[in-house]
């Protein structure tokens, strides 16, 4: 946990580690991991106007970036910035992303939109009626009841303070769903989260799903992901009931099982997925002989390449997954 916060915010994080050698107690450590979030984003706190802890960090070489907790669902959604240049990346809380760009004040501020599903497009409109942005969205985002300006499309490129951000076609979890690459991280909306992916029940489609797993398998391992919301607990059940004997697997667990919300999502790196989240090992021998021990009844014969053949019973055993009770 505390290896996640120092990755992120180096100086916060100093400030915190001495407060904890002074004041030892261990709700010293929770005070202050809760002040790495924006004030409103700590539950069960009135919003306040001030806004005063945007503390954004690098990610890559030139984009800066906090992220921000929803309040009104368990989202986790970003704030982006560059040279002045802003987006915030599927801010379904219209107050905390409002505060938020007011405090950073910049030239510029748009919205981009990984897919239509509520819990992403649903603070659009209020958001743009405050900071009148524009909506950079799915191509098919016509179909949507909120506001767009621009459609997005697979290879697009739009800029942040004049730097490249690449747009793919991502579907599965949707058929809209999109993501966004830059030099150091991905927005990879509902797509990918850390142990898991997108599930496919509200509009998805597995072999879409999958395909965008194999396409995306050769973006750079050091980019870091940004995901739409942290369900580590969840899924690293499920991958250590998979790989009960993974000691590394276990005690990541047992991390995500004492995480709090107020220290916002895990980011790890596309590499540091690899290692561990069974999705992104489709082309694992161990994982397709592990769900022939464990899930043969998922694999479908018909599904010619093992790879899909793998992944898609991964899926359908997490659908299936219920976790035990820690
Ligand atoms: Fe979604």
């Amino acid at each position: 946990m505390l290896d996640d916060v120092r990755r992120l915010r180096p100086a916060r994080t100093m400030h915190l580690l001495c407060q904890v050698a002074v004041d030892a107690p261990a709700v010293v450590v929770a005070l202050h991991l809760e002040a790495l979030l924006p004030r409103d984003a700590r539950p069960g706190r009135a919003p306040d106007p001030r806004f005063d802890d945007l503390l954004l960090q690098p990610v890559g070489a030139f984009v800066e970036f906090q992220p921000l907790a929803s309040t009104v669902t368990d989202n986790f959604f970003y704030l982006l910035h560059h040279g002045g240049d802003a987006i915030l990346v599927d801010p379904v809380d219209a107050g905390v992303a409002i505060r938020a760009v007011r405090q950073l004040n910049p030239a510029r501020v748009r919205i981009l939109v990984t897919h239509g599903h509520p819990d992403h497009i649903a603070g659009n409109d209020e958001v743009v009626a405050a900071l009148g942005c524009e909506v950079l969205a799915p191509a098919v985002a016509e179909r949507w009841p909120t506001r767009h300006d621009l459609g997005l499309r697979d290879g697009d490129r739009i800029e942040l303070g004049g730097e490249p951000i690449e747009i793919r076609h991502a579907p599965g979890h949707t058929d809209d769903h999109i993501i966004a690459i830059a030099d150091g991280f991905v927005a990879s909306g509902d797509l990918w989260f850390v142990g898991g992916c997108g599930h496919t029940r509200a509009g998805g489609h597995l072999p879409s799903l999958f395909d965008s797993f194999r396409r995306m398998s050769a973006l750079p391992g050091h980019l870091r992901i940004l995901p739409g919301h942290h369900y580590a607990a969840q899924n690293l059940a499920f991958c250590a009931d998979l790989f009960p004997e993974d000691e590394a697997l276990a005690a990541r667990l047992t991390a995500a099982r004492n995480w709090r919300r107020e220290e916002g999502p895990w980011l790890p790196t596309l590499d540091e997925e690899r290692a561990y989240n069974p999705f992104h090992r489709f082309a694992d021998p161990r994982v397709e002989a592990r769900l022939k021990t464990r899930y043969a009844d998922l694999l479908d014969p018909t599904l010619r390449d093992p790879e899909e053949r793998t992944f898609s019973a991964l899926r359908r055993a997490r659908d299936l997954f219920v976790a035990a009770a820690p």
